[in-house]
């Protein structure tokens, strides 16, 4: 492999409203275009003209417990919406996401592989593990699985992923009309994969793409998540509420990655950002000003909560202490525990009513997310330091307001990382992996070169 600068990954994390809880409501918002795809096309377009690696949408296969934001994030399934943006752009990576939970892993590996081969190189998934009984309930089971079996679940879903994706060697395919041969002998191999969870056969039905097999991301922050992505993710969406408490994360990331045989540098962890980007620092804070007087009185943030939490909020008013004696053990609680230790321990500590600690939901950035504010310089320097200081190899950025977000940090931040070599003028790959810096590593290099 040729030497190559490091370089600060940028994934473009694509909500068709923003991501701030009340984006759909702000007058620059496009709502309206929420179900229009020459709208997603412009956004893609948007950030593929800045160099990002990649557009991730995230998913969660229900309707949010508050139905007003039913249009928030994208109402779109994420394969479909990102086959058809993989048409309208050249260079791209797409990474939808897909509930370990409740999808089927041959299913899934079949959908990304094409989505691979369609896009010539530039898929990845985001594998997570879902939360809330809501998603449970419209896949035939009345409770979310438990923490635990979830996660085992998972490892074996990325067991067999990373099976059927390797099951064809890169070569397999012939096509000798002469001879007759269409598929190499022995280029394709069942995996026969005797799991808890899954039993599968393979081979896979579908033939290599050019960059080996598609990316693995994950986000799972307790340890069941740390050490599913240390073993199978090429990049993790990491939580980033300070930069010494992202650093340890990064640092548990790359050695258990380490532990397990991996080159650290294979596993990229980004960090999730919110930017408040303008031309100057004072046309940011007004920006930030502006959102936070109009837009944070959400009605439905205690129902949203109450997921949060674990408990029926309803009969509770926002000038009501937090109920602690109602909200499980963080042992017991089954939803998404990173956040849910975090509300928990704010509530206590702070003595806060349900309003205020409703109110750390719907802030300027999500929970356990960071809020940068400024000109496009200062937003750069922030991420630069970041990167350089064992933090970050590049950004999960989650734009709180669509279009303005990634068009502001194109014209403002992009051009500052740019003169800076810390992101790539014009793509020199064609792949996501390539983008990414991150070859297949040797353990599917051998089952490549055919080595079982
Ligand atoms: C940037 C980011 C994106 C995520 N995207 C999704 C998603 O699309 N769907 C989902 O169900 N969970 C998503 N999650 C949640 C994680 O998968 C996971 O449930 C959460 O981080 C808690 O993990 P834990 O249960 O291991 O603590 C995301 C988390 C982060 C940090």
């Amino acid at each position: 492999m040729t030497e190559r600068r490091r370089t600060i990954s940028l994934n473009f994390n694509l909500s068709g409203v923003g991501h701030h809880t009340s984006a759909w409501r702000h007058p620059d918002s496009r709502t309206e275009r929420a179900l229009d795809l020459d709208y997603y096309v412009q956004l893609a377009r948007t950030a593929e003209a800045g160099g990002f690696d990649s557009i991730f949408i995230a998913d969660t296969p229900a309707l949010r417990a508050d139905p007003n934001d039913a249009l928030a994030n994208t109402p779109f399934e994420p394969i479909t919406l990102l086959a058809a943006l993989a048409a309208s752009t050249t260079r791209i990576g797409i990474i939808p996401t897909i509930s370990t939970s409740y999808s089927d892993p041959y299913t899934a590996a079949r959908q990304i592989a094409s989505l691979d081969l369609l896009s010539k190189g530039r898929a990845g998934v985001n594998l997570v593990t879902s939360a809330g009984d809501a998603v449970a309930r419209n896949h035939s089971r009345s409770h979310h699985i438990q923490h635990a079996a979830r996660y085992a679940r998972a490892r074996e879903f990325a067991e067999v992923l990373e099976l059927l994706w390797t099951s064809w060697s890169p070569d397999a395919v012939l096509a000798d009309r002469e001879d007759g041969v269409m598929i190499r002998p022995g280029g394709v191999r069942p995996i026969d994969y005797e799991g808890e969870f899954f039993q599968v056969a393979g081979p896979l039905n579908v033939p290599r793409s050019p960059q080996g097999r598609p990316v693995v991301v994950q986000a799972g922050a307790s340890p069941a998540g740390i050490a599913l992505a240390a073993e199978h993710a090429d990049a993790v969406y990491a939580r980033s509420m300070s930069i010494d408490e992202t650093r340890g994360v990064y640092g548990a990331l790359k050695a258990g990655a380490s532990a397990r045989g991996r080159d650290p540098e294979s596993i990229k962890v980004l960090p999730g950002v919110v930017p408040y980007v303008a031309a100057t620092e004072k046309e940011a804070r007004e920006l930030v000003r502006e959102i936070e007087s109009r837009l944070v009185h959400n009605p439905a943030e205690l129902r949203v909560l109450g997921t949060m939490l674990g408990v029926d909020l309803s009969g509770y008013e926002p000038q009501d202490k937090v109920p602690l004696h109602l909200l499980p053990a963080p042992e017991e609680f089954n939803g998404s525990v990173t956040g849910f230790v975090e509300l928990r321990t704010m509530a206590a500590e702070e003595g806060l009513t349900l309003g205020e600690l409703a109110g750390r939901l719907g802030g300027i950035a999500p929970l356990g997310m960071w809020a940068l504010i400024g000109s496009g310089t200062q937003v750069a320097d922030r991420l630069q330091h970041w990167f350089e200081n064992g933090a970050a190899d590049g950004f999960n950025l989650m734009m709180p307001i669509a279009p303005g977000g990634v068009e502001a940090f194109v014209e403002h931040v992009v051009p500052v990382l740019r003169e800076r070599g810390l992101v790539r003028e014009e793509y020199t790959s064609t792949t996501l992996r390539g983008h990414l810096g991150i070859p297949l590593e040797e353990r599917e290099s051998a089952r490549l070169e055919g080595t079982p």
